[in-house]
């Protein structure tokens, strides 16, 4: 944990009651920067140096375990130096505007996970997409389904009330609210964009080509509704254990039905784990980095896709571009906090 963060006195406080409690799952729930990763890394560490604590990172846009477009949930006892598990799963997309039951789904069975590998404390971070029905609707249901005991909720005004309203009356769910500590650094969208561009270019720094045989592997996911290649090209896909825990992110080179082939980039692997293969929502290129946004127009770096913004609305649907539209990835889309 960085020694500059500021840790105001009820941060401290909560870190007691769950102690004293003994076992608990946390919820934290704000808009972009508003210090919600801040204070999770710090409670995590705080519980973790007693008993094992499990970091459960659902914000697939800024992750901040694995890479962008999945949820992870980290196992820490001690340190945060060196978790003594990781496991993620695919989203296959950097916002969960369309893909609410895959982060919903990812969420509940990491939570599960935690709680066979024994981890009395859960502290989840969330998406900062918030604002809009649909997000609120988004957290209403994460917080329904994961049942924390506490929620925490950063914020500036009553920006989350539509979502906090809904669990007031609940009878074991507590909550807690705060304002953004004034520490706060506040990232514009062109940021967020090159942080997702650079963990990806992480992730993929030592991939490989590799080839699979898609037979007797399940493929689902979100298709492209076109076998043309540049529909395929730099696609996201996930290889799956049995389970449907990544083993693996890729990025596909090409899909050959003839030979029923696919040929992908991927870090080395254990292929023999693989049992399904989650086709994700997003193009990512990684021969540029994204250009300067500019309002209403697509990105600089001219090619369709790459990485957009967590805050978009749900992703246009797929589109054959013989159709003479192009899909709607990369768009330059309004963006409710840059
Ligand atoms: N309590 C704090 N003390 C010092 N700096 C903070 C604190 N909270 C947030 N920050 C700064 O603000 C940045 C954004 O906070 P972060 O926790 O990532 O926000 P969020 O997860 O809500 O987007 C952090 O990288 C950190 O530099
Ligand atoms: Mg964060």
């Amino acid at each position: 944990m960085a020694s500059d963060v500021v840790v105001p006195d009820e941060w401290e406080a909560v870190f007691c009651t769950l102690r004293d409690r003994g076992s608990g799952t946390v919820y934290v729930v704000g808009a972009a920067d508003r210090g919600k990763t801040t204070f999770c890394r710090w409670l995590t560490a705080q519980l973790a140096s007693t008993v094992m604590t499990g970091f459960l990172d659902c914000d697939i846009g800024q992750s901040t375990l694995g890479p962008p477009a999945t949820v992870g949930l980290a196992l820490y006892r001690g340190s945060l130096d060196a978790p003594l598990s990781t496991y993620l799963r695919f989203v296959g997309a950097v916002t969960p505007s369309g893909h609410m039951v895959q982060e919903l789904v990812g969420a509940l069975r990491l939570k599960e996970r935690a709680r066979e590998e024994g981890a009395p404390f859960l502290v989840v971070d969330s998406p900062g997409w918030v604002v809009e029905p649909a997000a609120q609707e988004f957290h209403v249901r994460m917080i329904d389904l994961l049942q924390p005991d506490l929620v925490v909720g950063f914020e500036r005004g009553p920006e989350l009330e539509g979502i906090l309203v809904n669990f007031r009356r609940h009878p074991r769910v507590r909550i807690i609210e705060y304002a953004a500590p004034p520490q706060v650094v506040e990232r514009k969208r062109d940021w967020r964009r090159l942080y997702r561009f650079q963990r990806f270019s992480e992730y993929f720094a030592n991939a490989v080509p590799q080839a699979r045989f898609l037979s007797g592997l399940g493929v689902h996911g979100r298709m492209p509704e076109s076998f043309r290649d540049e529909s395929w090209r730099d696609l996201l896909i996930a290889l799956c254990d049995a389970e449907m825990m990544v083993v693996v992110l890729g990025l596909v080179d090409r899909l050959d039905l003839v030979s029923g082939t696919l040929t992908f980039r991927a870090p080395p692997h254990d292929a023999h784990r693989v049992a399904t293969v989650h086709v994700g929502s997003l193009q990512v290129d990684l021969s540029s980095p994204p250009g300067r946004v500019v309002q209403g127009s697509r990105p600089l770096s001219g090619r369709q896709s790459t990485l957009p913004d967590e805050n978009a609305h749900a992703p246009a649907p797929r589109v054959s571009p013989a159709s003479g539209a192009q899909a709607g990835r990369g768009r330059s889309v309004p963006d409710q906090y840059g």
